[in-house]
C-alpha cells in the first residue's frame, strides 16, 4: 500500500481524500515511479471540481506531474533503468508515494535540476516552452502580456520571454505579486484589480499595443485581452483560472484587428515523444543555464494537499507549489 490523495466525488478542495492505494506492478510499457516531489497545478483543480472530467471515472488518484526514480520497469520498456531520475506530466494519478506512467511520457533528469525543481516545472515549463517558442514565436522587440504574471506558469513565463529579449508586462493582483513578477522578467506590472489594464497597456506600448497576450485568466480577462493585442496579433488563450470564456461571435477578431486566436494545451503540443523531447531540452536548457530560475517553490506534504488547492485558488500563491510524498 502506498500514500495517495484521491477524489471520490468532485467538489471543493475538501473532497481530496489522504489514504492507502494498492499500486500495481508495473504493465507492458509502464516504469513504476517512486516519487519524490509532485507539482501542484491549476489542472488538478479543474479536474477534482468536475470542470474537466476524469477519464478514468471516480474515483481518481489527483495531480499531472512528478518526479522521481524509477522503481521498477514493465516489459518491453529499454530506454529506462531502476535508479534513474526522471520527470513527468502525465494525469491524473500523481498526488501518491508511487506510480506506474507509461514510459513513453517519461523524462530522464539532468543532474542539475533537482525532483523539485522538476516538480515545480514539468507541467509548467512545458506549457512556458511551446506558448513561447510554438504557438507564437516570441522574438526580440515584441510587446507581450502576461496575465497572472507572478503564478506558477507566469514567472516562468516572464524570465523567460525577458531572455528571448521582449517588452514584457504583466498583470498581478496586489502589490507584492507585482515586487515578484519584477524580480522575474517582467518590465511593466499592472495591478488588474485596480486598473484598467488596456489603458495600461496602450500607455505602456505607446499604443503600438501587444503582439501576443498569454491569457490563463479566463472569464475575468475577456474580451479585454483582445483591445490590447495590435491588429494581426496572437490572442493565446491557455487557461480559465477565473472561469471559462462563454461563446463568442468570430466576428469580434475582425473587428479587434483581424486577430488570430487560439485555445493550445500541453496535451497536444507534447503528444509525439520526439516533440515532448525536444520540449524539455529547451526546457533544461533555459534552467540549467540560469535564464529561467524557480524561486518561489512551496513545499506541502502530500496529506495536506487539500490546503495547497485552498491556497492555489484564493490567489494567495506565487510561483509554484509541490508536495513531498
Ligand atoms: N493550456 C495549457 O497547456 C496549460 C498548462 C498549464 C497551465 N495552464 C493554465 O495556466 C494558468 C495558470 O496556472 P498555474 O497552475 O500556474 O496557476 P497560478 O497562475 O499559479 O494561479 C492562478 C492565478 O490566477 C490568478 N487569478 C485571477 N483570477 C482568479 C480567480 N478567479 N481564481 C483564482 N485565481 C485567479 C491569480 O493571480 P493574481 O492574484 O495575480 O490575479 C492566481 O494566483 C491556469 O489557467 C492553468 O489552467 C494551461
Amino acid at each position: 500500500m502506498v500514500a495517495a490523495v484521491r477524489v471520490h466525488k468532485a467538489g471543493g478542495p475538501d473532497v481530496l481524500t489522504y489514504e492507502d492505494i494498492t499500486v500495481p506492478p508495473p504493465g507492458p510499457g509502464q516504469i513504476r515511479v517512486k516519487q519524490h516531489a509532485v507539482g501542484v497545478n491549476f489542472v488538478d483543480v479543474y479536474f477534482r471540481n468536475g470542470l474537466y472530467p476524469p477519464p478514468g471515472g471516480l474515483p481518481f488518484v489527483a495531480g499531472n506531474e512528478a518526479a522521481g526514480e524509477v522503481a521498477a520497469v514493465g516489459s518491453g520498456v529499454s530506454d529506462f533503468k531502476s535508479g534513474e531520475r526522471v520527470a513527468y506530466v502525465q494525469g491524473p494519478g500523481c498526488y501518491t508515494a508511487e506510480r506506474n506512467v507509461p514510459a513513453d511520457r517519461v523524462v530522464k533528469l539532468p543532474a542539475n535540476i533537482s525532483y523539485e525543481q522538476a516538480a515545480a516545472m514539468m507541467l509548467k515549463g512545458l506549457t512556458a516552452e511551446y506558448l513561447l517558442r510554438r504557438t507564437f514565436k516570441v522574438e526580440k522587440g515584441m510587446n507581450v502580456l502576461m496575465h497572472a504574471a507572478a503564478g506558477g506558469v507566469g514567472l516562468i513565463l516572464c524570465q523567460w520571454a525577458n531572455h528571448l529579449g521582449a517588452n514584457v508586462i504583466g498583470t498581478v493582483g496586489s502589490k507584492d505579486k507585482a515586487e515578484v513578477a519584477r524580480a522575474n522578467g517582467c518590465h511593466h506590472t499592472i495591478l488588474y484589480r485596480e486598473e484598467d489594464f488596456v489603458a495600461r497597456v496602450k500607455d505602456i506600448t505607446g499604443r503600438k499595443l501587444c503582439d501576443v497576450v498569454y491569457d490563463g485568466i479566463g472569464k475575468d480577462t475577456f474580451p479585454a485581452s483582445l483591445d490590447c493585442i495590435r491588429p494581426l496579433g496572437m490572442f493565446v488563450s491557455f487557461g480559465s483560472a477565473s472561469g471559462p470564456i462563454e461563446a463568442f461571435n468570430i466576428n469580434l477578431l475582425q473587428a479587434k484587428g483581424s486577430l488570430f486566436a487560439t485555445r493550445p494545451t500541453l496535451n497536444t503540443y507534447g503528444a509525439k515523444r520526439a516533440d515532448l523531447l525536444s520540449m524539455a531540452a529547451e526546457l533544461f536548457a533555459v534552467v540549467g543555464s540560469g535564464a529561467v530560475k524557480l524561486p518561489v517553490i512551496q513545499k506541502y506534504p502530500l496529506r495536506d494537499a487539500a490546503k495547497a488547492h485552498r491556497d492555489l485558488e484564493s490567489r494567495a500563491t506565487t510561483g509554484s507549489l509541490i508536495l513531498i510524498p
